[in-house]
C-alpha cells in the first residue's frame, strides 16, 4: 500500500492578473507551488509527489524542487500539463509508478492545506472510502441563475439548501484504479477530480475541511495567504 499526491500547477492564474502561471508565483518569497508540495510531503503517508508543471516550466519546477528544503524520504517527478486541469490531472496520473495504490489530487492552489486535513483524507480512502473531497458549511446563500452573456442581470432559477451544501478543496483521495478509470471515461467538462467519480456511480464521502485549505484565486486571496503564513510564524 503506497500513497502518492499528483499537484496540477499548469494553470495561468489568469484571474490573479498578469504575472507568472499562479504557482511559479510567491508567497512571503517561497513559490505557491512549493507550500503546496510541502503540505503533501509533510505527511507521512506520501512517499511520492508528481508535479504537473506549466507546459514550458518543467524544467524550472524542477530547479525548484532541487533549489527548496522538502523531507528526504519522499520522491519528486515532474511532467509538462495539458490544456485543462482535466488533462494535467491525467498526465498526472500517467506517470505514476505500479505500485502505488492510494491518489491525493492537490491543485498548487491550496498552499497552505494542513497535514492533518491531508491526513485524514488518506486514512479515510485507507479505511474503505474509494473516493475521499475534503469539504466546508457555506457563509453565502447560493442561487442558481440562468448566466447572461450580455451582462443583463441575471435571472435566479433556484436557491439550493444552505445546509445541504459544502464548498469542496484538495486534496481530494480516491483508489488509484478508480480515478484512473474515471480520467480514461469521462470526458465532460469538470472542476473536480470526484465529480468524475460520480459520474461513474461511485459513493464520494467528505470529511472536513480546513479554513487555510482556501484556494488562492484573486488578488485579495494572495493578501489572505500572506497574512496566515506570518501568523504561523509568529
Ligand atoms: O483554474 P483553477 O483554479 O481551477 O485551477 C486549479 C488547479 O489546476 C491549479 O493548481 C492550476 O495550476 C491547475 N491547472 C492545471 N492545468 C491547467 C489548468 C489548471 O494544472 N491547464
Amino acid at each position: 500500500r503506497r500513497t502518492a499526491a499528483v499537484i496540477p500547477a499548469a494553470g495561468r492564474g489568469v484571474r490573479l492578473g498578469p504575472g507568472a502561471p499562479k504557482a511559479l508565483r510567491t508567497l512571503n518569497g517561497t513559490p505557491m507551488l512549493i507550500h503546496a508540495v510541502r503540505a503533501m510531503a509533510n505527511s507521512r503517508a506520501v512517499s511520492l509527489v508528481v508535479v504537473v508543471a506549466p507546459q514550458d516550466g518543467a524544467t524550472e519546477v524542477k530547479n525548484l524542487l532541487a533549489e527548496h528544503a522538502l523531507p528526504e524520504r519522499t520522491e519528486f517527478l515532474v511532467v509538462p500539463g495539458g490544456d485543462t486541469r482535466q488533462e494535467s490531472v491525467r498526465l498526472g496520473l500517467a506517470a505514476l509508478p505500479a505500485d502505488i495504490t492510494t491518489v491525493l489530487v492537490h491543485d498548487a492552489a491550496r498552499p497552505l492545506v494542513p497535514v492533518d486535513t491531508v491526513d485524514a483524507v488518506i486514512e479515510a480512502v485507507h479505511d474503505g472510502a474509494p473516493a475521499v473531497v475534503p469539504a466546508l458549511p457555506l457563509a453565502d446563500t447560493v442561487k442558481q441563475v440562468e448566466p447572461s452573456a450580455d451582462g443583463s442581470p441575471e435571472p435566479v432559477v433556484a436557491t439550493p439548501q444552505r445546509a445541504q451544501l459544502r464548498s469542496v478543496q484538495t486534496p481530494q483521495g480516491f483508489d488509484r484504479a478508480l480515478l484512473a478509470e474515471a480520467h480514461a471515461t469521462v470526458t465532460q467538462d469538470v472542476t473536480d477530480d470526484a465529480s468524475m467519480v460520480e459520474q461513474l456511480g461511485v459513493q464520494v464521502v467528505v470529511v472536513p475541511g480546513h479554513e487555510e485549505a482556501f484556494k488562492v484565486t484573486r488578488p485579495l486571496d494572495l493578501v489572505l495567504a500572506e497574512a496566515v503564513l506570518a501568523r504561523r510564524r509568529a
